[in-house]
């Protein structure tokens, strides 16, 4: 294979700017140095060179609320390469009562024609010995270090605290971090009722169902219930400042726990809930709903100030006609929205180019932040000679506004319709692959392939049986490595 030098760009990564041309070959950055000659030349003069893009959080062809979210893996990896991402994160699902690894089967065919590598972050939906027992396998055998756990979406996906507390024990015996979707899925589902039954029919009412407390309390108990099992933990989608207050308080107590804020959330408001119209209304309905600018303000300080980690999208697109299932109902309204194709280019615009982030503030929590958090550092999230060529060619001079007419994604519409954005890819590299110049998307479904993620350390050689993990028991903290994030 010829080489390919990036030549004449700024490399950016997340502790450094300095102006050097990198060499690619066989899909791994082989020479990082002036001057370098001898390949096909990508011209990256007046561009920032750095890490490609990692979403952790996204949701391809997912089955979820009676339907299947409506991109797929190659869709859904498309948009991410044409927005800078070059690797996303998808979550297994296990029905209640269904093996982990039938699952994982099942996610394995489904990502066959991913077009940029991903890996997956495996859900427990439910406890017994076969999910204790299989949870090992999953670890040591299949490469995947972290476990979802739901605490809302009760009588569906949702796990108690006893069934909470025995997995994120599990996983720090394995070495193993639990991620929690925070939100109190009684109380949830006691203010759905009581809207319902009021005639609070609509999709505002969605909004009105999940305030601040339901996220702030339930992110609070999955850090007291993680410290008691000894396991460090990672929040998704941290919405306000309930949550991003817990998450810093136990950071300050020296527990590693990890806060994402969405792009939605960061961009747009609870505003968007009371437009009269119902479809705009419920394509932006999602769990947790969009917040105040107070919200905003805090999520936006703690990427500055390092209390909150990573931007992800939990990218969930739904059709206009799978919304429509929830008319007259709005917990019937399928819960998640887009943003793959547009977290980059949208953080830059609103993080970089105000000064809110710095270049390497963006690198960090686009990227290499979340590479550390799931021990792929520095295989990605990185700029080192041996580093996988997962590299974005960044212009801050070129301008879009973002339409459902020209995204990559299937759905018909775009939560971000009309906002402008400054800086975007002029291009993308999968594993050295040019699959987006400029506005051409020149991608190959198949070229993804699955990054197997090693355990940390575990906290303790001898494993427990699954009952025993149901009693409280305190335990050291695993031993994720002093990552700096
Ligand atoms: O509303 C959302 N976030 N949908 C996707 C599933 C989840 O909770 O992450
Ligand atoms: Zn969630
Ligand atoms: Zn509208
Ligand atoms: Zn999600």
């Amino acid at each position: 294979m010829t080489a390919t030098i990036i030549k004449n760009g700024t490399i950016v990564t997340a502790d450094l700017t300095y102006k050097a041309d990198i060499r690619i070959e066989d899909g791994k950055i082989t020479e990082i140095g002036p001057d370098l000659t001898g390949g096909t030349v990508l011209d990256a003069t007046g561009c920032y060179v750095m890490p490609g893009g990692i979403d952790p959080h996204v949701h391809l062809e997912m089955p979820f609320m009676g339907t299947y979210s409506a991109d797929n893996f190659e869709t859904g990896t498309r948009a991410a390469l044409a927005g800078g991402t070059t690797m996303v994160v998808d979550f297994c699902l296990p029905e209640p009562g269904q093996s982990l690894l039938d699952a994982l089967q099942r996610w394995d065919n489904k990502a066959t024609r991913a077009n940029c590598d991903y890996s997956f972050h495996m859900a427990v939906t439910w406890w017994g010995e076969q999910v204790f027992d299989e949870m090992k396998t999953v670890v040591q055998e299949k490469g995947i270090n972290s476990f979802k756990h739901f605490m809302a979406y009760k009588g569906a996906l949702m796990v108690n605290d006893d069934e909470m507390f025995a997995s994120f024990s599990r996983c720090a015996e394995l070495g193993a971090i639990p991620f929690v979707h925070a939100e109190n899925g009684d109380i949830v589902a006691q203010m759905q009722e009581k809207l319902m039954a009021e005639g609070n029919v609509g999709p505002e009412a969605h909004a009105y169902s999940r305030p601040p407390s339901v996220e702030g309390e339930a992110t609070n108990r999955a850090i007291i219930i993680a410290d008691m099992a000894g396991a460090p933990l990672y929040v998704v989608h941290t919405s306000c400042e309930q949550a991003h207050e817990a998450i810093r308080r136990a950071r300050q107590n020296g527990m590693r726990v990890y806060g994402e804020p969405l792009i939605q959330h960061l961009i747009l408001d609870e505003g968007e809930y009371a437009n009269p119209d119902w479809d705009h209304a419920a394509r932006r309905v999602m769990s947790p709903p969009f917040r105040n600018r107070q919200h905003q303000d805090s999520l936006w300080a703690g990427l500055a100030s390092g209390s909150l980690q990573c931007v992800a999208t939990d990218h969930c697109a739904f059709t206009t006609d799978q919304k429509r299932f929830g008319l007259g109902d709005f917990r019937k309204i399928p819960n998640g929205t887009g943003g793959l194709e547009d977290r980059m280019p949208l953080l830059w615009t609103h993080g970089v180019a105000t000064g809110r982030l710095t270049m390497n503030e963006f690198v960090a929590v686009t990227s290499t932040n979340i590479a550390k958090i799931l021990n792929i550092y520095p295989r990605k999230g990185a700029i080192l000679v041996g580093s996988d060529a997962d590299i974005v060619v960044w212009d801050p001079a070129l301008t879009k506004t973002i339409s459902a007419a020209n995204q990559q994604s299937a759905i018909d519409y775009n939560v971000f319709e009309g906002q402008k954005v400054k800086g975007l890819p002029r291009y993308t590299l999968s594993r050295g692959l040019v699959s987006v110049e400029e506005s051409t998307i020149e991608t190959q479904p198949g070229h993804g392939q699955f990054i197997a993620r090693d355990p940390y350390p575990a906290v303790s050689q001898a494993l427990s049986t699954w009952k025993e993990l149901v009693s409280p028991r305190k335990v050291e903290r695993t031993g994720i490595p002093a990552s700096g994030v």
